[in-house]
């Protein structure tokens, strides 16, 4: 049976975290050749010497997303090693400090707008026009649940994640009929060190807030990371030549509903 990316060239960033991870050993198991980027280099050289030992390709690619000359270095790089850019997972993203909106401290508003929003544009302004250039290509972008809520404490993550899911809209839009097809996906409460990041500074315990905010799901339990990369993997794939534009929830029904059971 022929693989769901067999061939492909797909670059990942935010390749050594969680979600990030989980979904290069997806692409990887389907056949695709992988790029893996991020900042944090000897994580990521470990993790793409795993997929290596397992027998597939994997670069590992250390670089700031939110800087440009970065990002242009990886998408040249992934041209350089594989002479196309088939996929790109955009997913590379940082939890930021909690705190108020009136009291929030404004460099780490700059800080998270800037790895959150600007890294994600920059992934979409140096990889999209080789695969334009191509006349294919598909790109997933990594929103949130807090693209489509409120989440107090987050006001630069909240507003982040708001605009990954216009920068997808405005970016699909153009490049639809260049055929490039851009969506993103929008994780709900996942089982990653940026959420236990977070709970730390909201809750007792991590184990208290995992039991607390998987309730929010009507699943009744937070996700794990590769229930994130089957969908990622799907939306960069041909099954999803008819998908443009969307966000796709992955967050075990939370946003479906407000529950009224617990
Ligand atoms: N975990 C969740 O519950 C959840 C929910 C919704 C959305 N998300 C989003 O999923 C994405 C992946 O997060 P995760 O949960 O796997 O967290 P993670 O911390 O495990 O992974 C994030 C990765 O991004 C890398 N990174 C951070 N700043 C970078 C930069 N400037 N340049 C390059 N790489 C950088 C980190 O080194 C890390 O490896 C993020 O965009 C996050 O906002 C996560």
């Amino acid at each position: 049976m022929t693989k769901r990316h067999e061939g492909n060239a797909i670059i990942v960033t935010g390749a050594a975290g969680a979600i990030g991870f989980a979904t290069c050993e997806i692409l990887a198991r389907e056949g695709a050749q992988l790029l893996m980027v991020d900042i944090d280099g000897e994580r990521l050289e470990k993790r793409a010497a795993q997929l290596r030992d397992a027998g597939h390709t994997a670069i590992a690619h250390v670089a700031d997303c939110a800087e440009e000359d970065a990002v242009a270095g990886y998408a040249k790089e992934a041209i350089t090693a594989f002479g196309r850019i088939d996929g790109f997972f955009n997913n590379a993203g940082i939890e930021g400090t909690l705190a108020p909106t009136h009291e929030y401290p404004i460099d780490e508003f700059d800080h998270v707008l800037r790895v959150n929003l600007r890294g994600m544009f920059l992934g979409l302004r140096f990889v999209i026009p080789h695969m334009v250039a191509a006349g294919k290509g598909a790109v997933v972008n990594t929103a949130s649940i807090g693209s489509e809520r409120g989440l107090a404490g987050a006001c630069a993550y909240n507003a982040a994640k708001h605009g990954a899911v216009g920068l997808t809209r405005t970016a699909a839009s153009e490049v639809a009929q260049k055929g490039v097809r851009v969506n993103c996906v929008m994780p709900g409460v996942i089982e990653t060190p940026l959420l236990v990041g977070m709970l730390e500074q909201m809750f007792d315990s991590v184990e208290a807030g995992m039991e607390k905010l998987g309730q929010t799901a009507t699943l009744n339990r937070v996700g794990q990371p590769r229930e994130v990369g089957d969908v990622v993997s799907f939306l960069l794939s041909e099954e999803a030549s008819y998908v443009n534009g969307a966000k796709w929830e992955i967050d075990g029904g939370a946003l479906a509903t407000i529950r009224n059971d617990i």
